[in-house]
């Protein structure tokens, strides 16, 4: 299968090195080059045209690897909506129980673990070496960041941001569009578009200002 990465940004980069490392391990799978709207990218061969293009791209399938969440979201069912098939990459040395699941367009990076039950939604982004624990459910378009860990029966909201290296304890649902710092640890639910961060996470918002002297 010929797969094309919208994006040839750093995380498009990311997702074309899973593709031609599953192609290595025996996947029956092939990276179909780039395409990406920003004319300054020409540098790199690989980057074939503007997303427009994709028509007149040899490929059985693309997947959208571009880190914002909501651009992700708004490309992938742009082009879902004109017939295009999404494609899943996953790194071979991800390691992906038999009972999980993962929609169309999901990316998981090198070294992320996803346990018995877990549910990915579509475009889904599980970064490198991040852990979703059993019967968690990812929603679409969120991004768990590299080294992230989600404990079992944890529900991430559709378009949520986990941030590098933060912990999510077990059964904690993080709303829809919500953003975890980098380092946290959540212990209760976070509401939909919040941000939270330190340990425990608290809400933006609420940490407190340095007081003048
Ligand atoms: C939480 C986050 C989104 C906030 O970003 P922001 O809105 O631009 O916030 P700012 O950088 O202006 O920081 C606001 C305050 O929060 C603090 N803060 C920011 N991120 C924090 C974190 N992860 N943990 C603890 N405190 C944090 C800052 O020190 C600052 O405090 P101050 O006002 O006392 O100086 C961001 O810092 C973060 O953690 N992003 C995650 C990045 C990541 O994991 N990327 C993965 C890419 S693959």
């Amino acid at each position: 299968m010929r797969v094309v990465v919208i994006g040839a940004g750093g995380h498009g980069q990311v997702v074309a090195d899973i593709l031609r490392g599953a192609a290595a391990a025996g996947e029956a799978i092939e990276f179909g080059g780039y395409l990406d709207d920003r004319a300054s990218l020409s540098f790199d061969q690989s980057v074939l045209g503007m997303v427009s293009a994709l028509p007149h791209v040899p490929h059985d399938a693309a997947i959208v690897a571009i880190g914002h969440n909501d651009t992700r979201a708004r490309v992938s069912r742009h082009l879902e909506t004109a017939g295009e098939r999404l494609a899943v990459a996953r790194h071979p040395s991800a390691i992906v129980s038999d009972s999980a699941c993962a929609g169309p367009g999901t990316m998981i990076c090198a070294g992320a673990i996803v346990c018995v039950g877990a549910r990915l939604g579509r475009g889904v982004i599980l970064n490198t070496g991040c852990a979703v624990d059993h019967h968690s459910h990812v929603g679409d378009y969120a991004h768990v960041g590299p080294g992230a860990r989600l404990g079992g029966n944890v529900v991430i909201g559709d378009g949520a941001f986990i941030g590098i290296g933060a912990v999510v304890l077990p059964q904690v649902r993080i709303g829809a569009g919500a953003v975890v710092g980098a380092g946290a640890v959540v212990t209760r639910d976070v509401p939909p578009r919040a941000t939270v961060v330190g340990v425990p996470a608290k809400a933006l918002q609420a940490v407190p200002l340095r007081v003048a002297r």
